[in-house]
C-alpha cells in the first residue's frame, strides 16, 4: 500500500468534500442530517489539520525553504478553520447562526484545500521526491493514531493556542 503523504492527504480532502456536500444537500430544516454532517466535518477537520500541522507542514518547511510562505499562509488558514470549528462544536443545528457559520467554514476550507492541491503540493512533490513522501506518509499514519477527533481535546486545544502565541 502506498503511504505517499500527498496521496493520503488528498484522500482525506475527498472525504472532507463529501461531508461538505452532505451538509449542503440536507434541507434547510433538516436539523438531524445537518447536525450529523457537521459532526463528521468537525471530526475530519480536527484530525486532518492536526496531522498537517504536526507532521507535514513542519517537515516541508524544514526541507523546502522555497515553500515556506505557502506553509505559513496555510497555518493561518488552519487557524481560521480551527476557530470556526471550536465555535461550531458548541452549537446546535437549531441555532440561528449554525448554517451560516458552517457555510463560511466550508467556503474557507474549500479555498484552502484548493491552494494546497493546486499551488503548493505540486512543488512539494517535485522538491521532496517519492521516497521522502513515502516516509512522511508513514509518519502521518502514526500521528493519526493519537490525533484528537474533537476540538476540545487537549492536543487540539494546544495546537489552536500555539497558533495564536507562537
Ligand atoms: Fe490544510
Ligand atoms: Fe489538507
Amino acid at each position: 500500500m502506498s503511504t505517499d503523504a500527498i496521496v493520503l492527504l488528498k484522500d482525506e480532502h475527498k472525504l472532507i468534500r463529501k461531508a461538505f456536500r452532505d451538509f449542503e444537500k440536507a434541507g434547510e430544516n433538516a436539523h438531524k442530517p445537518k447536525g450529523r454532517a457537521v459532526d463528521r466535518i468537525i471530526e475530519l477537520l480536527t484530525v486532518h489539520t492536526y496531522i498537517e500541522n504536526e507532521v507535514m507542514y513542519p517537515r516541508v518547511r524544514e526541507l523546502l525553504p522555497d515553500v515556506e510562505d505557502d506553509v505559513l499562509e496555510s497555518y493561518e488558514e488552519h487557524h481560521v478553520a480551527d476557530v470556526l470549528v471550536v465555535e461550531l462544536s458548541t452549537m446546535k443545528p437549531t441555532d440561528e447562526r449554525f448554517t451560516a457559520k458552517t457555510t463560511v467554514l466550508i467556503e474557507n476550507v474549500e479555498h484552502h484545500i484548493e491552494e494546497e492541491e493546486e499551488e503548493w503540493f505540486p512543488k512539494v512533490r517535485e522538491g521532496l521526491g517519492r521516497k521522502v513522501l513515502q516516509e512522511l506518509g508513514a509518519d502521518m499514519i502514526e500521528a493519526r493514531k493519537k490525533a484528537p477527533t474533537r476540538p476540545s481535546q487537549p492536543s487540539a486545544l494546544k495546537k489552536t493556542i500555539d497558533a495564536v502565541i507562537a
